[in-house]
């Protein structure tokens, strides 16, 4: 005789599959694993040759927001990454002092202490070596390197401040380097639902995002490329999107031909909260990118055997969205700090 829960399971077993189905019976070890995954770590890593100090990092945060850093005196570090759009800028391409604006959107900031090499297409070693990149881009902050040194040299508080974080009042370029990144690395992601829920908290993300997760661990492949607590393994990866001379990592590796077209993969972290996306910013909402994976993109040698396409049902979709919302951390946003004099 079967009795009437086996059938109840037998049920459910074909009506959702075998993934949820263990799982719903109490054989959460498979979630477990899964989770655990996904667990934030308990330090943020600071290199070596540049250790944290509460000194360097309060310089650093001064830097990040002082519009001094740029030729006209009106564009900071914090004007395209800024605390209140999750450390982007809301925009399909960045704007610096160029009206005619850059090729590429602005990324978050969010867990950048975890995920180098950076730049879209890796082009950056580590975070130190960003930061003359866009103070000195003229389509950027257009700000000489020598000229930097010497505004800032002109401003005593300044010179207290690199005094009490390197023991002298000597600013120097890498000093600058030290100081931002330092700061900079300060910049992770907040506690969000789904943190709360790997931790234990059942409620606090709903049934619709618990399958969301499973579907990004399973069916829709989501964590091929989007693995760990910052949601992305650090890879570059052609998802079948860009065209043209928009070849991403493929411009440093020529003769790669899984790197046409690759790019970094993005940290998922506050997703929900910053459109567009991409590198170029051409994605505008979570529903088109869902689409976008569903289909599958351009099919050329490139594009990364994980693309393809998905079949995701309209509910499946939804489930998807909820988990990515779940990304969302609670923390208030940071406030500027008081600029030296
Ligand atoms: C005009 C807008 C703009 C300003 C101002 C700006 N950035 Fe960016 N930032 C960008 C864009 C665009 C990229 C992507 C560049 C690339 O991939 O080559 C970027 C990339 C980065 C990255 C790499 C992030 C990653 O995940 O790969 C870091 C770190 C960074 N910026 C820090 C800074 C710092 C520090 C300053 C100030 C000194 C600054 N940015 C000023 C637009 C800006
Ligand atoms: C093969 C690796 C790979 C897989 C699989 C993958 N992604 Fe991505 N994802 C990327 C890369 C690379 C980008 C950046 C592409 C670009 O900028 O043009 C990206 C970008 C995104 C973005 C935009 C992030 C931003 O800051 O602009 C979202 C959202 C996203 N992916 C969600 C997903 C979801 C949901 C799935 C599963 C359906 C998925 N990804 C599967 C590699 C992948």
């Amino acid at each position: 005789m079967v009795s009437r829960t086996g059938i109840a399971f037998f049920v459910a077993f074909v009506l959702l599959g075998l993934p949820l189905t263990l799982i719903a019976a109490g054989g959460g070890d498979e979630l477990a694993r899964l989770q655990s995954a996904y667990r934030r770590p308990a330090k943020i890593p600071f290199p070596a040759d540049n250790p944290y100090t509460n000194a360097k990092s309060s310089l650093g945060k001064m830097l990040f927001f002082d519009p001094r850093l740029s030729g006209s005196r009106t564009i900071s570090c914090s004007t395209c990454h800024l605390p209140t759009r999750s450390w982007s800028d809301g925009l399909s391409h960045a704007r610096g002092e160029d009206p005619a604006g850059m090729t590429l959107r602005s990324p978050t900031l969010i867990d950048v202490a975890f995920v180098e090499p950076l730049g879209w297409d890796g082009k950056f070693h580590d975070i130190e070596d960003v930061t003359f990149s866009p103070i000195s881009s003229r389509l950027n902050m257009n700000m000489p390197k020598a000229e930097l040194l010497t505004r800032l040299a002109a401003v005593p508080g300044y010179v207290s401040a690199f005094t009490e974080a390197f023991g002298d009042g000597a600013i120097t370029t890498q000093r600058i380097e030290q100081a931002l990144a330092t700061y900079e690395r300060t910049i992770v992601a907040g506690d969000a639902p789904f943190d709360r829920w790997i931790r234990g908290d059942k409620k606090a993300i709903s049934a619709e995002a618990k399958r969301g997760f499973l579907l990004f661990n399973g069916k829709a492949r989501c964590s091929g490329c989007h693995s760990g607590p910052s949601f992305t393994d650090g890879s570059f990866q052609d998802i079948g999107t860009a065209t043209g001379n928009d070849i991403g990592r493929g411009r440093l590796f020529p003769n790669s031909e899984k790197l046409r077209y690759a790019f970094k993969t993005p940290t998922l972290r506050d997703i929900a909260r910053r459109p567009p996306y991409m590198h170029d910013g051409s994605v505008a909402t979570l529903q088109d990118v869902i689409e976008l994976y569903n289909k599958g993109g351009i099919d050329r040698p490139s594009r990364s055997p994980l693309i393809k396409p998905l079949f995701l049902t309209t509910d499946e979709k939804a489930d998807l969205i909820a988990f990515l919302q779940t990304l969302t951390g609670s923390s208030p946003p940071e406030k500027p700090p008081a600029l030296p004099e």
